[in-house]
């Protein structure tokens, strides 16, 4: 059985929709939280330099939860350090990958988005699912950056701004709309594939311009911390926070997914 919380890691804010579908789905389970929002967005770093960031901070948020399964909620992350994360943790490691597959499994069109990091829409990684799961697929891949800030914003109490919105979803928006082409059918499903992007997702299903699909990863990762993790029970962790930088203005937030205000990580000089 597992005695220890299940530690959810991101850059910033995203992880909190991944700990919602962990909380719907293991309602009685201890969740801390661990965000390296001095380093946000990671989606706009270097690879090398921010694979070393990751492992350094997950390391430390593992000394201080001292957790049964560790989650990596960020796509930027898990598609660039998941695997050196493993090497370094001998609890049982849970990534966040776009959910192409399933996507993919949805459309009806054979025309899916993946709304990411710019990071996360150039990686290796990325090109494999896509290769593996999607290559009957027209893929449209959208850097959208600017919206890590507006997930950011909102749960920081400001509500996004709608014109940035807007602009970020243009290109679906026109491909969702263009059934002109006749090798590009028009687009029917959106991954969002950061995990900030499903805090919005009100926003963004409000604004599109056709009834769309929208796929995310929480329910495929809540799935597999339930195989991994066994039994999940309440731990005396439970609603503890850690952030690498000054965090006062989530408190409210935070509060919102059962987390106490944050407190500064300890991370080696
Ligand atoms: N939430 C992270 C993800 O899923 C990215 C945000 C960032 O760029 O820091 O990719």
């Amino acid at each position: 059985m597992s005695q220890g919380p299940v530690l959810i890691f991101d850059s910033g804010v995203g992880g909190l929709s991944v700990a919602a579908a962990l909380r719907q789905h293991y309602p009685h389970a201890g969740f801390c939280y661990a965000c390296d929002n001095a380093w946000l967005p990671y989606g706009l770093r270097d690879d090398a330099t921010l694979a070393e960031r990751i492992v350094a901070v997950c390391l430390a948020a593992v000394t201080a939860c001292q957790p049964s399964v560790l989650v990596v909620a960020c796509n930027t992350a898990s598609t660039l350090a998941l695997e050196k994360l493993r090497r370094h943790l001998t609890i049982p490691v849970v990534g966040t990958v776009p959910a192409i597959k399933p996507a993919a499994a949805l459309s009806q069109t054979r025309h899916i988005a993946l709304l990411a990091t710019r990071a996360t829409v150039r990686r290796p990684y990325t090109q494999a699912l896509i290769d593996r799961f999607a290559s009957d697929c027209v893929v449209t891949r959208v850097a959208a950056d600017a919206l890590v800030n507006e997930a950011e914003a909102w749960v920081a109490g400001h509500p996004p701004d709608e014109a940035r919105l807007q602009a970020a979803m243009m290109p679906l928006w026109q491909a969702a709309q263009d059934t002109t082409s006749p090798d590009t059918p028009a687009l029917d499903t959106i991954v969002l594939g950061c995990t900030h992007f499903p805090l919005l997702k009100p926003w963004l299903v409000e604004l599109a311009p056709v009834p769309l699909n929208w796929v995310d990863s929480g329910d495929a990762i809540a799935r597999r911390v339930g195989e991994v993790a066994g039994a999940l029970i309440k731990s005396a962790a439970d609603g503890r926070c850690f952030t690498t930088g000054p965090a006062e203005h989530l408190t409210n937030g935070l509060a919102r997914y059962g987390f106490q205000p944050a407190q500064l990580l300890p991370l080696p000089s």
